[in-house]
């Protein structure tokens, strides 16, 4: 209107400067979600997809920005530099995201892009809009492992300044066992949509064995979304995608976000990208412990996760 350039969402993320803080968790039908998305819920649960959309839901942690990534590049034939366009949040937004002012929240974003949208959400399955079934949206499910998932999440934690505080390390266990964590249990969400894959036509992966092979994976989500690419294409999604790559990738390496807001300096968003990194972090005992509470959440279902590659 009066012709000033729009603020870029980095900028935005500055100017919203003090009022960002650890949000408290307020529980959503049982489920405890940061306050500032728990006191959205409604305008939330009454976003309407178009049946184009594709949504990408993950437990926070699990791989989602480097699925992000994959589809975005796929998208684009494998062109890295439309995928440069903007941050990962910009290029694909996160649903259920609100933040303090200027920031644009999920649904603002959204609500300025045209489908088809790649949009990403931790809720479980039970939380998600209900328009994304009814009109048959395709969906793509990362899940990682629980112990790697803890790990990665307790260091989010740390430098994540909107998130609550993570406590030591031994109560963090009991609080993910618990399902106290922001979006809740990580058994009930991988079980949540684990059970409806088929009847939603939802495509289940699994972070192991994107690491094991990843053009595998890269093909699969390919054929999933009726997608065709070249051999050479897939490969270079793969090199681009790497670990070092996205972490050396300003748009893909959350590098928009203020260190008052992601304090990298603590522990980087590109951390380490590895499976197994839980042996260096669980004791004995709390191994013990957790497994022997493992067996005990997940028996009504068999996942096939691996703790290791
Ligand atoms: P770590 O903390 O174990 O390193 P999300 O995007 O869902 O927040 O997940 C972040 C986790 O995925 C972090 O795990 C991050 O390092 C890892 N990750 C991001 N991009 C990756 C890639 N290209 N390859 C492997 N892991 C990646």
């Amino acid at each position: 209107m009066s012709g000033e350039k729009e603020m870029t969402y980095k900028e935005a993320i500055e100017k919203a400067g003090n009022s960002l803080t650890r949000f408290p968790l307020i529980p959503i039908r049982g489920v405890p979600l940061m306050s500032i998305i728990a006191n959205n819920f409604d305008s939330i649960w009454a976003f309407n997809p178009d049946p184009s959309d594709l949504l990408i839901a993950t437990y926070p942690k699990a791989g989602t920005t480097w699925t992000q990534e994959i589809i975005d590049l796929l998208i684009n034939n494998g062109d890295a530099e439309a995928c440069r366009r903007a941050p990962t949040p910009v290029r694909s937004p996160f649903l259920e995201i609100h933040s303090p002012p200027p920031i644009p929240s999920g649904l603002d974003l959204l609500k300025k892009m045209d489908p088809p949208r790649i949009i990403k959400t931790h809720l479980p399955f039970q939380l998600v809009p209900q328009g994304f079934w009814e009109n048959k949206c395709k969906a793509i499910y990362v899940a990682r492992n629980a112990k790697d998932n803890m790990v990665s999440y307790y260091h989010f934690d740390r430098m994540n300044k909107t998130q609550p505080e993570p406590g030591p390390w031994d109560g963090y266990v009991h609080k993910f066992m618990q399902g106290q964590l922001g979006w809740g249990s990580w058994y009930d969400h991988v079980k949540g949509y684990w059970v409806e894959r088929e009847k939603r036509n939802i495509l289940y992966l699994f972070y192991e064995d994107m690491k094991e092979n990843p053009a595998r994976v890269v093909r699969t989500i390919m054929q999933y979304l009726d997608l065709s690419v070249s051999d050479e294409v897939i490969d270079r999604i793969v090199e681009l995608t790497s670990f070092k790559n996205m972490k050396d990738n300003p748009m893909a390496n959350y590098s928009c976000v203020p260190p008052e807001v992601f304090d990298m300096s603590i522990s980087p968003f590109m951390r380490k990208g590895e499976v197994g990194d839980w042996k260096n972090y669980f004791t004995p005992e709390q191994l013990k412990m957790f497994d022997e509470d493992y067996e005990k959440q997940m028996k009504d279902v068999h996942i096939p996760f691996r703790s290791l590659i």
